[in-house]
């Protein structure tokens, strides 16, 4: 039932270029025009929906937080993204205007299902992104959008986080299309882009032995850092909660740019850090800033582990280990870039002889409070 493969971690790894394709499958039309026909929420709700909150637990919230950027840049509707745990404790300003968004793989979180609750007993619409047919969240939804990545054994999610970005990405484009703002060659240009991603996830999933490699020698280490900007800070947020619940070891995720009001002087000699660098071509800006933070704490003794896109030369002389991703625009990358954190937490848990798909005080879902 493991496929060949050793644990359902790494048969789910690796059948992630099939998830994210089958969630895209048949939600993108010839012409690039999203056909999301399964959401029943009206368009014309959809084009009065004055804000969207998404609300979600672990690696689901971290889905949320990739989604905010790509929801408010295409949509320009303002999105707010919070814990569920946290969200009807602090009296959230909802009304019938509010999409909220429910992100749950099992659909049975008692946190999530208690917000989307609190959500509509104010009034809002919620349509949940879920990978369990039937499952209770989308059951006391107004909509669902299924991701379609099959069971998820492993109780680390992989395969599920990449589609819940998938399903959030068509959702942000949808949203975009229905209300007419900025839908134009952009838009068209990303759906053409989201078209080709499980190919590069595939790519990356090939070239992961060095990472692996790597992974193992680090097994003796107490604490590894992440680091990213923009879309790669939730990255960052991910690959060190995958860390923590796998490896048992402290592992903390940064917005590279709050190093300075804090985080820096944790650095010390051979501290591994690994740093999620966006495209040089994009947002140049970006890019800029996260070499000179790499030199930083380079510089601070730090032991880097860059990832960074292909072709791009400005990390190289500052990076202890280099990790190549496919090209991908921008507000992509988090779908190629969360790979190889994937292989790193895995392959260190199995190295420090730690139960991979099992991990201590874990539960698949968590249905209590
Ligand atoms: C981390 C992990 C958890 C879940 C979280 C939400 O690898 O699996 O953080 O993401 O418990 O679960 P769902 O998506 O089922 O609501």
């Amino acid at each position: 039932e493991k496929g060949g493969y050793d644990y359902f971690m790494l048969k789910e790894i690796a059948e992630q270029p099939k998830a994210v394709a089958d969630t895209l499958l048949g939600r993108i039309g010839a012409s690039g025009e999203l056909t999301l026909d399964e959401i029943r929420i009206p368009a014309a709700e959809l084009r009065e929906a004055t804000k969207v909150v998404i609300v979600a637990c672990g690696t689901a919230f971290h889905a949320g937080l990739i989604a905010k950027y790509a929801i408010e840049h295409w949509t320009r509707v303002p999105c707010e993204v919070e814990l569920a745990s946290e969200f009807r404790y602090r009296d959230p300003i909802l009304d019938q205007r509010t999409l909220v968004v429910a992100v749950s793989q099992s659909g049975e979180t008692m946190d999530t299902l208690m917000a989307l609750r609190h959500a509509r007993e104010q009034g809002a619409r919620v349509l949940a992104i879920c990978n369990t047919n039937g499952s209770t969240i989308p059951r006391e939804s107004d909509a669902v959008l299924y991701t379609h990545a099959g069971p998820e054994v492993a109780v680390a999610s992989t395969k599920a986080f990449l589609t819940q970005v998938a399903a959030c990405y068509l959702l942000a484009l949808y949203l975009g299309q229905v209300r007419g703002t900025q839908w134009g060659d952009e838009i068209r240009a990303v759906v053409r882009d989201l078209a080709q991603i499980a190919g590069q996830v595939e790519r990356v999933l090939a070239t992961m032995e060095p990472v692996r490699e790597l992974a193992r020698s680090l097994a003796g280490k107490d604490t590894v850092l992440f680091l990213g900007r923009h879309v790669g800070y939730p990255v960052a947020l991910e690959g060190a909660l995958k860390l923590k619940e796998l490896a048992y070891m402290h592992a903390e995720g940064f917005a590279a740019g709050e190093l300075k009001h804090g985080p820096i002087a944790l650095i010390e000699e051979d501290l591994p850090v690994v740093v999620v660098v966006p495209s040089p071509r994009g947002r140049s800006v970006l890019h800029g800033k996260i070499v000179s933070n790499i030199q930083e704490i380079r510089a601070r003794g730090a032991r880097t582990i860059v990832i960074a896109e292909e072709g791009d030369e400005a990390v190289v002389p500052y990076a202890d280990h280099l990790v190549r991703i496919p090209a991908t625009p921008t507000l992509l990358q988090p779908m190629v870039a969360a790979v190889p954190l994937q292989v790193f937490a895995c392959e260190l848990a199995t190295a420090r002889g730690n139960e991979v798909d099992q991990p201590r005080n874990l539960a698949k879902s968590v249905t209590v409070e």
